[in-house]
């Protein structure tokens, strides 16, 4: 695959992967995105996953046709990106390692000692010039980890972003880039919203033309509507208007009451109603959802004196990736002792700019009307409150 004249794509799809990360479902797979420059002195940007380390190196010697790279710049260290620096450096001994001082502190960590008798140690906004080509490195800590770097060719005005605009999905699928990429940035990123800002003011001073991430597609178009999701996303502000409903449920009575409600918000015109089981549904779209729309609310069972483990696992994820700016309402249930409202009401205590629904709903085993009619008022509550102006 050809970026530019100078700029090759030679990074390899996975669909053997079970579980991202260890934890993320990608049932279109996933790619790990790697580019050659070839100039008077060629780059390879980044590695890829660990086993496929012969059909990258195979990759690279078909775009190389014969010549040697020079460079091997690496961006992040996690192994995705990074667990086939050994095997590059076995077939190019001579090539030079180009990473910042703490890529180099945890190369030897991975690697077991200095792997590289050539490295070029980089600070931040310094440049390496290859002949027609720049690079220039900025640094980018904690998007996703703190070695993070970006590397700006000016001339041919690519940005390679580490894994900022990646998203979940190999390149051999076609899918909306939006909804994997939301997950993808709310799974991995989320927690890092100011330090992902910090970056996009780095990359409103550079002419960007094409986008080139770790994972998910080169992005050459429409460049405005990437970087306005990312803008969203990194600011905690909703994407959309709606109501975001989470059920976690024993027996059933908890979700006929969170189904009642989302039946009774559609029924009144609430421009979005997205309900999930927490125990059933993938937990980073879950969470995903959370942060897409204004309004949330948290149906649990009361269970061992506490929340239903899943709802437990939800509020956790949303908090830690500092989950604020919306309104959240509440369904409990308990046959004797209902303490769900309290329990996740008090695990957003420290988050910011959370306000609660006046009116919750707590019922007592199953559904009746007094519970109905709680559920109506939640209803007219969260129709007639937005926790902040969304995006569209
Ligand atoms: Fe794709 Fe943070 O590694």
């Amino acid at each position: 695959m050809t970026i530019t004249n100078d700029i090759k794509y030679v990074g390899v799809n996975d669909h053997d992967v079970d579980l991202f990360e260890g934890q993320y479902d990608v049932p279109n797979g996933m790619a790990y995105n790697s580019y050659v420059i070839l100039d008077d002195k060629i780059a390879v940007m980044d590695t890829v996953e660990e086993g496929f380390g012969d059909e990258w190196l195979a990759n690279i010697a078909a775009v190389l046709e014969g010549k040697k790279p020079d460079y091997l710049v690496i961006s992040h260290m996690e192994p995705d990106h990074s667990a086939n620096i050994k095997s590059f450096l076995e077939v190019y001994p001579d090539a030079t390692v180009v990473g910042n001082a703490k890529i180099f502190t945890m190369m030897s960590q991975f690697f077991g000692g200095d792997i590289t008798a050539n490295k070029l140690t980089v600070s931040d906004k310094e440049t390496l010039c290859l002949g027609k080509h720049t690079l220039q490195f900025i640094f980018a800590a904690m998007v996703h980890w703190p070695e993070v770097m970006v590397s700006y060719d000016s001339t041919d005005k690519v940005l390679f972003s580490a894994d900022a605009f990646g998203k979940f999905g190999a390149l051999d699928v076609e899918e909306d880039w939006d909804c994997e990429a939301r997950r993808y940035y709310f799974g991995i990123v989320g927690k890092y919203g100011m330090m992902v800002q910090k970056l996009l003011k780095e990359v409103a001073t550079l002419d960007v033309a094409t986008v080139c991430p770790l994972h998910g597609p080169i992005l050459t178009e429409n460049l405005g509507h990437y970087i306005g999701r990312y803008d969203t996303w990194s600011s905690y502000r909703p994407e959309n208007e709606g109501v975001f409903i989470a059920y976690a449920s024993a027996h059933g009575n908890t979700k006929k009451a969170a189904q009642m409600l989302a039946a009774k918000l559609e029924a009144q015109g609430c421009p979005k109603v997205a309900i999930s089981d927490l125990a059933r549904e993938d937990m980073a779209e879950c969470v995903e959802d959370a942060f897409r729309y204004d309004r949330l609310v948290l149906a649990s069972i009361t269970y061992n004196a506490g929340i239903f483990p899943c709802m437990k696992t939800f509020i956790d994820a949303l908090t830690e990736r500092g989950y604020q700016n919306r309104k959240i309402g509440f369904i409990e249930n308990g046959s004797w002792a209902p303490m769900a409202k309290k329990i996740m009401q008090g695990m957003f205590e420290k988050s910011k700019n959370i306000t609660f629904c006046e009116e919750s709903v707590t019922i007592q085993s199953a559904v009746n009307a007094e519970a109905e009619a709680a559920i109506d008022r939640l209803a007219k509550e969260l129709l007639n409150t937005a926790a902040a102006q969304p995006e569209e």
